[in-house]
């Protein structure tokens, strides 16, 4: 194994503990109002500080950019990409499905992921050329030939209600020729459990780097394809997300291409 996915397994283990052992005071957490339908709580930043605090304890010069404490040193050949509690929302009202996500980048290229569920001991890891794994089990998303009969993910716009509109049709699209949409509320898990072929495809407008560059990984490397919307590889500077088995991936992006407005490409 990589031995820089040992230690995001190792930091990632660490704050799923710590969140877990936060679940049962969240009534006596001091949350904090970051923007439109955006929350962090103090379980939040300490995890986070105990990321950051394992990964510059092995590798202190490395890059950091992480949801509540922003960037350092991202110009670094290797930057480490943390959300270190996916899912916040459903964390705060005892919904049992958030995550921990790492990656490391290295000269922008993901190297290693790490998506953990804490509840579940779900441990999901992938490097860049060596597959994808959840536990010691190795994934590979579905086989599942296109709209019909299959099983979505996807997210709200609900921090940019802008896009609204434009989601609207690709969902009504989406929900008439697919069998089911789920929208969980944790997108490192939803790109996860693509990679764990229990969702065929999974798309989203506006996700941050940290968001989903452990779970593209994770999808890349199961045998599937990511892109945005305009087919490109730039969904981590968009945020634009289409994720599948190959053949999903197509028939997911010709349904969502109409709905594509200018500043959504
Ligand atoms: C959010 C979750 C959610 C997605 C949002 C994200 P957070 O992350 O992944 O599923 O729809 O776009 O911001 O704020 O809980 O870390
Ligand atoms: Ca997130
Ligand atoms: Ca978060």
């Amino acid at each position: 194994m990589h031995p820089m996915l040992t230690i995001a397994i190792r930091a990632a283990r660490s704050a799923g503990d710590q969140i877990l052992y936060a679940m049962d005071k969240v009534g006596q957490l001091q949350i904090t109002h970051k923007g439109n339908n955006d929350y962090a709580s103090e379980v939040d930043r300490n995890a986070e500080s105990d990321i950051i605090h394992i990964l510059r304890k092995a590798y202190p010069d490395h890059g950091i950019l992480a949801e509540e404490s922003g960037g350092h040193e991202v110009n670094n050949d290797y930057v480490w990409v943390i959300d270190p509690l996916d899912g916040t929302t459903n964390f705060l009202h005892g919904f049992p499905q958030f995550a921990v996500s790492i990656a490391l980048k290295h000269k922008g290229k993901i190297e290693v992921g790490v998506v953990y569920d804490p509840l579940r001991d779900e441990l999901f890891t992938a490097e860049r050329g060596g597959g994808a794994m959840l536990n010691n089990r190795r994934l590979r998303v579905t086989k599942q030939p296109g709209l019909t009969d299959s099983l979505l993910g996807t997210g709200f716009p609900f921090k940019n209600e802008q896009y609204l509109d434009a989601y609207l049709g690709m969902f009504r699209t989406l929900c008439i020729e697919s069998a089911g949409i789920r929208r969980a509320g944790a997108a490192a898990l939803d790109l996860a459990y693509v990679a764990a072929g229990r969702l065929d495809g999974y798309w989203e407008i506006g996700l941050q780097e940290w968001d989903m560059a452990a779970g593209v990984l994770l999808v890349k490397e199961a045998g599937g394809v990511v892109t945005d919307f305009s087919f490109r590889d730039k969904y981590l500077e968009s945020g634009n997300t289409i994720a599948g088995n190959p053949k999903m991936h197509q028939a997911m992006y010709l349904a969502i291409e109409p709905h594509v407005t200018d500043d959504l490409k």
